[in-house]
């Protein structure tokens, strides 16, 4: 009720106020109002009410298209030192948020792809030794893969989707399959420059104004917009050996997991690079294989689906895991490298898949899913996402009531991800919260509505995190959604009281970010 009723009254407010918002913007912004950079026209407006989770709307008042940092820099300026300023400010990478984390209510929208105008190649540097790249905080993660491979290097830590923003998944954590090996992709950021509340832009780093740095890396666009990330590259492989490899039960496989994130006794991983994996709980099992992003063939789906049936698996899970190798390396060493690997585990006897793929086509794998979803009209649908970051002590009471229990006999569409990741590669000073135990699993329940079902879906994903609640798993939420004072305060335990000093330093008029319902 809340968000139609801001819906209408912003809508009235825009098409009665159409040109006189204009007037009582303070004198720098008018300028920018004149020059069609600042626009209240609900082609403008209407366009930043809504976001990938297709669940909550919200018109902002005007949405600012910045040609440079600069313009970012006199709005936030404008907003902080006017008296009678009245909006807040959001910053919208893609908007592929869930739950309207990148709208701003009756506020102004900075629609950061405008910074990258039309070419992006002016906001992606590679540094001459191919070190690191330094990247506009509202490029998508693509374009910074595709321009860093030509000089055969490549960021380290990803998301499973590449169509994100750097500014938006610095903001979160940008979590994968990398993840164990590389820390997240906040790990692996070595400086910024972000501009605060005050309009002020700062540059900082581990060692230059590390309170900013260390705040903003996780820090749910809080503190000020990252207009720049210096990002940790290495040197690109060419190609990926990418396995996925069945079991019929949690322990084997979620043994298996931890033995493959496990670094030896000198610190040194083993030979994948990537490692997630999936669940399918039996009902869904023969819908969910076949739309694995087209992995598996029919046959592959049969096979498994009688492995299942012999076993009487009530779910089925799969670890997916990814060989990188360069062009130097000869196809027969990879394939020795990998079936020695593979010797090491317990997956079901001749249930393992390898397919070949470039590097890029790895990367972008979910991109071709994007597409094909699109064209049968399934991607612009409800997401009830749940992701969440279970202590590896209690997965599998999680698994059980979960997988084994609130999901079994219910329609599934979307991917049900789950692996584990090692806390010391996340850096705790960081805003990002993770649960306390060294292990912990990021377990993504991307739920897609198809079925006019999302209430269904919402109440349960409640019921899911009352059962957690109940049974004391302490999980953390990750791209949370909280509604009450309360849940943030829970969500931040420890962090929470720095999190508001931090806020007062660098945003005092808590104008940013209102999507987030942390502090409005
Ligand atoms: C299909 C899909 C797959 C995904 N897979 C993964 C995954 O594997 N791993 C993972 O970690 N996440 C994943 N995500 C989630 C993703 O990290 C978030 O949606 C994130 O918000 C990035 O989206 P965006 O760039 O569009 O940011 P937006 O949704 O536009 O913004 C998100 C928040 O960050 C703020 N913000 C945006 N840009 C900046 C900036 N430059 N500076 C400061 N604050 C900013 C906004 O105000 C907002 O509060 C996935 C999302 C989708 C839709
Ligand atoms: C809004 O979009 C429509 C259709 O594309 C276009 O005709 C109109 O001129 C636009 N209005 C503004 C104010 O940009
Ligand atoms: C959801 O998507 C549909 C189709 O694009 C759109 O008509 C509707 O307005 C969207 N709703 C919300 C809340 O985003
Ligand atoms: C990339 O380099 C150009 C030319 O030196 C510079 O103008 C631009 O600001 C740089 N971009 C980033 C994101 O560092
Ligand atoms: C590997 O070889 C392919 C085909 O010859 C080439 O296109 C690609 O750039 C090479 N990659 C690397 C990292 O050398
Ligand atoms: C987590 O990482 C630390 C540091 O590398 C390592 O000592 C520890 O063994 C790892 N834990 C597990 C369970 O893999
Ligand atoms: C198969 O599994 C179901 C559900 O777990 C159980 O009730 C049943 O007894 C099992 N049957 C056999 C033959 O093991
Ligand atoms: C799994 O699903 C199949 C097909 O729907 C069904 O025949 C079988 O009984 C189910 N097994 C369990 C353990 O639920």
């Amino acid at each position: 009720m809340a968000i139609v009723h801001v819906l209408l009254v912003a809508l009235i407010t825009a098409s009665t106020s159409h040109g006189a918002a204009a007037k009582t913007w303070p004198r720098d912004l008018a300028a920018l109002a004149k020059a069609g950079r600042l626009r209240t026209d609900p082609n403008a407006t209407v366009a930043a009410s809504t976001d990938f989770g297709n669940i909550t709307a919200a018109l902002p008042a005007a949405v600012l298209f910045p040609s440079s940092p600069a313009d970012v820099a006199v709005l936030l300026r404008a907003a902080h030192s006017d008296p009678n300023w009245k909006y807040t400010v959001s910053f919208r990478g893609r908007g592929h948020s869930v739950m309207g984390q990148a709208l701003a209510p009756g506020g102004v929208v900075v629609d950061m792809p405008s910074l990258g105008g039309a070419s992006s190649a002016a906001r992606i540097n590679v540094s001459a030794d191919g070190r690191y790249v330094d990247a506009g905080g509202e490029q998508m993660w693509i374009d910074v893969l595709r321009a860093t491979l030509q000089r055969g290097v490549a960021p380290r830590s990803w998301t499973d989707y590449l169509h994100l923003t750097v500014g938006g998944t610095l903001s979160n954590a940008g979590i994968s399959g990398q993840t164990f090996r590389h820390g997240p992709q906040i790990s692996n950021v070595q400086e910024l420059d972000v501009i605060t509340g005050y309009g002020e832009t700062v540059t900082c780093s581990k060692s230059l104004n590390p309170d900013l740095f260390n705040a903003v890396l996780g820090g749910l666009g809080q503190f000020g917009v990252i207009v720049r990330a210096r990002i940790t590259l290495e040197p690109a492989p060419a190609r990926a050996k990418w396995a996925r490899l069945v079991y019929t039960d949690f322990p084997t496989f979620s043994a298996d997991q931890e033995k493959l994130i496990a670094p030896g006794p000198d610190g040194s991983f083993g030979p994948f690079s990537y490692v997630e994996g999936a669940a399918y709980v039996n009902h869904s099992l023969a819908a969910g294989l076949t739309n694995a992003g087209g992995f598996f063939s029919d046959a592959d789906v049969a096979a498994i689906v009688a492995r299942a049936a012999a076993k009487n698996a009530t779910s089925v899970y799969v670890i997916e895991a990814t060989l990188n190798y360069d062009n130097a390396s000869a196809a027969s060493s990879v394939d020795q490298a990998l079936k020695s690997a593979l010797a090491e585990l317990r997956f079901e006897d001749g249930l393992a898949f390898v397919r070949d793929a470039s590097y890029l086509e790895f990367l972008d794998r979910v991109y071709g899913e994007e597409a094909a979803l699109e064209k049968i009209g399934m991607w612009r649908v409800p997401h009830p996402w749940l992701n969440v970051l279970v202590p590896g002590s209690r997965i599998a009471d999680f698994d059980r009531g979960v997988f084994g229990g609130i999901l079994q006999g219910t329609d599934i569409a979307g991917p049900l991800v789950i692996y584990p990741l090692n806390k010391s590669k996340w850096d705790d000073s960081m805003s990002a919260v993770t649960p306390a135990e060294e292990v912990f699993y990021a377990v993504s329940l991307l739920f897609s509505s198809v079925a006019n079902d999302l209430k269904r879906l919402e109440a349960q994903n409640q019921k899911i995190l009352r059962f957690c609640d109940l049974a004391g798993i302490w999980y953390k939420e990750y791209l949370a959604h909280y509604t009450t004072h309360g849940d943030w305060i829970r969500h931040f335990g420890g962090k929470w009281d720095h999190f508001v000093q931090m806020k007062d330093k660098y945003d005092p008029k808590k104008l940013l970010s209102p999507g987030q319902d942390i502090f409005n």
